[in-house]
């Protein structure tokens, strides 16, 4: 089994387009686009990782990225003095978490623990004051909750209409040609969790 566990290494842009086809799976089609991934990895402080078998098959992705306190209020879509009373710092950095998936044979097996965890150490590595997770809620379910309280995040609250100004995105859970589901967000601060 150790030798077909998938490795895990920073997507490239060679990745694109799988990683397009399994998010248009995973979350919905249309949340992403090749140019806003291709966006994505040209930013300074981006970490995104996948995970390939020794035969190419791509296993799962993890998307993240530092940002300012007006980026992550206008990402969440929460007040930026709520962001900015989770750290003591004067302009706190924080880590997005943005997207986890995995492809559906493998799951269950802590790929997408691993792919989240090496991502908060680095946004961590690279000055992150907190982390803010992303996660979808399908009703009362929210997929990533077990993983992000595995490593050490804390549920700080619902926000609403997060995904409603992606004009792409048909969400399978919703139907709605704009997506009303919430996010339910988040937090690990530096120092905290796994
Ligand atoms: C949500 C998703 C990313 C989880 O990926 P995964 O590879 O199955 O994740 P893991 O195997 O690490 O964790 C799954 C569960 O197994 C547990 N687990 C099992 N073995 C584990 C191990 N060896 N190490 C860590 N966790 C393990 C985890 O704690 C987690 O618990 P939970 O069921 O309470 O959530 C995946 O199901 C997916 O892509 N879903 C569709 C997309 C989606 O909903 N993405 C989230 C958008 S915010």
């Amino acid at each position: 089994m150790k030798d077909t566990e998938p490795t895990l290494r920073p997507m490239t842009q060679a990745d694109v387009a799988d990683v397009l086809s399994l998010s248009d799976r995973c979350v919905g089609k249309g949340l992403y686009s090749a140019e806003k991934l291709r966006a994505l990895l040209r930013r300074t402080a981006s970490v995104c990782l996948v995970l390939r078998t020794a035969d190419g098959v791509l296993a799962g992705y993890c998307l993240t990225y530092l940002a300012d306190i007006a980026e992550a209020a206008a990402l969440t879509k929460l007040p930026p003095a709520a962001l900015r009373a989770l750290s003591p710092a004067r302009e706190p950095r924080v880590g997005i978490c943005k997207s986890l998936g995995t492809e559906a044979a493998f799951r269950g097996k802590g790929l997408g623990c691993r792919l989240q965890n090496t991502c908060a150490d680095a946004l961590f590595a690279l000055g992150a004051d907190f982390l803010l997770g992303v996660a979808w809620r399908k009703g009362y379910h929210i997929p990533v909750r077990g993983i992000l309280e595995r490593l050490g995040f804390c549920y700080l609250r619902d926000s609403e209409h997060v995904w409603y100004d992606e004009p792409g995105l048909a969400c399978p859970y919703c139907g709605e040609t704009r997506c009303v589901c919430p996010a339910a967000i988040f937090v690990r601060k530096r120092g905290e969790g796994a």
